[in-house]
């Protein structure tokens, strides 16, 4: 009798759970088919924006390539059940913590609280190894603009995807012409001070990227750079000094950075360092053979050294320092001057 009292009681209270609960986990999936078994838990009550995700190309539950939570945290299975080790007191964590910009946000419950308004930061608590926490990203995004990811400075110096990525958040800031810097400023203070210099490449204006000139991901040639070398990486903005001229002036055709700091200077047109001294790096005072009105010759006969140090100094005359196209091969157009 008892017997049979308990197993109708635990049978009617089956079908009241079932009546409680719609059938089928389903119905908590939230952005995506799979998600349920962490969006229990996890909502947008929690600091964490968790469901921006649905906002971003890994929330489009059309394409069947898209990740669910576990495909980046893995399956989690002792979190998910609570299943402490003896003497845990805590929950165990997931198989993957991403240890990214948005690390440690403050309450939801903070007024206007927007995550996409917080300034970056690097975590300092970094608790799994960076190929950890790459191996997920990787497996679906090896090709591509990753091709050179493996041996790249970034990989070899353990910065993460998520070092740089905010996956949660509808705005990437690293994706982002206007915000990218900041991301990348949070660990190259360098270049940071370089960019506030008088002359530099419109970035903080957001016309120019980081990106722009470098492939953060890895590339085939030296310091990042979108192209093989850094005379293609600056061609690919600044064409009319490629050429092709009838006379080349070395210098430029072998490395624009021997003149110019791509990230900034105090000296106008992003030079490293002042003509004269500029040019005398390379070339002897004494170099004008001829009798040049207004200059020092080789045996320091002339007149003076105005023409040096005043004004434009050597650009004074040499006008066309990345190359002559006149047609006439006399010492006005070799030594560009027109
Ligand atoms: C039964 C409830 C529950 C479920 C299911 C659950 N979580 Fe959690 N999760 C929590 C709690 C509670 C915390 C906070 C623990 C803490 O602060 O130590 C947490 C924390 C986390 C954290 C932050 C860990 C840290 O150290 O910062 C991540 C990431 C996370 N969960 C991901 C997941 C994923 C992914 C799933 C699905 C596979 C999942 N959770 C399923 C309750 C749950
Ligand atoms: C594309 C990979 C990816 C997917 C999919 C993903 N996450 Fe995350 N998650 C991350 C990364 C990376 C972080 C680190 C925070 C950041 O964006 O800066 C993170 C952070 C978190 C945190 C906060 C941890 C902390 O340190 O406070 C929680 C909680 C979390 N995810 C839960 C989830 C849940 C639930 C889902 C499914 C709805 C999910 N994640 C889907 C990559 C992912
Ligand atoms: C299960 C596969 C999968 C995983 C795991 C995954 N992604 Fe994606 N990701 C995608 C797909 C699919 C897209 C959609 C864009 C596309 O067509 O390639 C995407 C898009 C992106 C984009 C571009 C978003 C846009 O708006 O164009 C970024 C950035 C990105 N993923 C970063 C990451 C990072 C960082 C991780 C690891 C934390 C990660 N992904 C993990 C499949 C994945
Ligand atoms: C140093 C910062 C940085 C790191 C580290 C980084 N990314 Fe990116 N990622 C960027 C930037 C910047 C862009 C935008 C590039 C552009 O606009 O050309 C981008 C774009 C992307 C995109 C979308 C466009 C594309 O190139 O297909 C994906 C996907 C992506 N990253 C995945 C990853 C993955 C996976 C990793 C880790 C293996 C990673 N990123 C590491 C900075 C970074
Ligand atoms: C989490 C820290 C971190 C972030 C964020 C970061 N980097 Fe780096 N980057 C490094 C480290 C570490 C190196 C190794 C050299 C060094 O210590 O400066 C490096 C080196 C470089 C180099 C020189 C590569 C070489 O071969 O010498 C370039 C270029 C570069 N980063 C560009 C970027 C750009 C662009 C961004 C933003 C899209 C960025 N980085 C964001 C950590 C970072
Ligand atoms: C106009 C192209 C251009 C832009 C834009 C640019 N860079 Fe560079 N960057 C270069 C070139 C060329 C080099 C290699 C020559 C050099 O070091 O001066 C370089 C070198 C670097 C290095 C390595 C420096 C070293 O001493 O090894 C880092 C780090 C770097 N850039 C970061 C950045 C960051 C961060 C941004 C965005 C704020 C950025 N770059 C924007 C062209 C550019
Ligand atoms: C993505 C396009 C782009 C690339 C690549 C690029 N530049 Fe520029 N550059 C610009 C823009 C935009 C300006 C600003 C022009 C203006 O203000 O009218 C500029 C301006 C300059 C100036 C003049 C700065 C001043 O103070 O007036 C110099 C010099 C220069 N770039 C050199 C370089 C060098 C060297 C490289 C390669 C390392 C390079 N650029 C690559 C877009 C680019
Ligand atoms: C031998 C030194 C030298 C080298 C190498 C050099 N430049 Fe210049 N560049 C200058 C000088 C000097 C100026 C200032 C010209 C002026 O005031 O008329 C200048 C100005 C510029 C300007 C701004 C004014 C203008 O003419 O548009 C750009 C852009 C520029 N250089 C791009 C480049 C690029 C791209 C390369 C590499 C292909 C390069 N430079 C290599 C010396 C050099
Ligand atoms: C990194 C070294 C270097 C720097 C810096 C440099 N040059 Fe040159 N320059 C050369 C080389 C090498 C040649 C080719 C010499 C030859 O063919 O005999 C050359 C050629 C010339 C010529 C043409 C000479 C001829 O008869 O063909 C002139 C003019 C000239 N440079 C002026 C300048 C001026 C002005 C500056 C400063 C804005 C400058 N150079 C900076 C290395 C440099
Ligand atoms: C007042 C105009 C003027 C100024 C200023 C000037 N040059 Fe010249 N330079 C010339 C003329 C004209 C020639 C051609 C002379 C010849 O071939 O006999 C020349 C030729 C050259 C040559 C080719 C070698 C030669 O002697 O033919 C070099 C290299 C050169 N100049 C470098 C410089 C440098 C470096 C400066 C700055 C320190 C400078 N010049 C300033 C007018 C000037």
């Amino acid at each position: 009798m008892t017997e049979i009292r308990q197993r109708l009681l635990s049978c009617l209270g089956f079908i009241a759970l079932l009546l409680a609960s719609p059938p089928g986990l389903a119905a908590d999936d939230v952005v995506l088919k799979g998600d349920a078994v962490c969006t229990e838990c996890h909502d947008e009550s929690e600091a964490y924006p968790v469901f921006g995700i649905g906002k971003t190309r890994h929330g489009t539950v059309a394409d069947a390539r898209t990740p669910t939570c576990t495909s980046c945290h893995g399956e989690s299975t002792r979190h998910v059940k609570n299943q402490k080790a003896e003497g845990q007191k805590e929950r165990p964590k997931p198989d993957i913590v991403f240890d990214g910009p948005l690390r440690g946000l403050p309450s939801a419950r903070v007024k206007n609280f927007a995550a996409e308004n917080l300034a970056p930061v690097v975590s300092k608590r970094m608790i799994l190894p960076a190929q950890t926490l790459n191996a997920p990203c990787l497996k679906c995004h090896q090709g591509d603009k990753r091709i050179h990811w493996q041996g790249s400075m970034h990989e070899t110096r353990d910065v993460a995807c998520s070092n740089c990525h905010q996956v949660h958040v509808q705005h990437d800031r690293v994706r982002d012409r206007v915000t990218q810097s900041e991301v990348c400023f949070m660990c190259h203070k360098e270049q940071r001070a370089q960019i506030t210099r008088m002359s530099h490449h419109p970035i903080t204006e957001g016309k120019v990227g980081c990106s722009d000139c470098h492939n953060p991901h890895g590339t085939a040639g030296v310091k990042l750079l979108v192209r093989d070398t850094v005379v293609d990486t600056c061609y690919t903005c600044h064409m009319e000094k490629r050429g092709p001229f009838i006379f080349n002036h070395q210098p430029v055709t072998d490395d624009c950075t021997i003149c110019h700091n791509p990230h900034g200077s105090s000296i106008a047109n992003l030079l490293k360092t002042r003509p004269p001294f500029l040019c005398q790096q390379c070339h002897e005072p004494t170099s004008h053979r001829g009798n040049v009105p207004g200059l020092l010759n080789g045996l320091g006969t002339n007149a003076g050294t105005r023409g040096i140090t005043q004004g434009r100094a050597c650009l004074n005359c040499h006008t066309q320092i990345h190359g002559g196209s006149n047609p006439t091969n006399n010492a006005e157009s070799r030594s560009l001057r027109r």
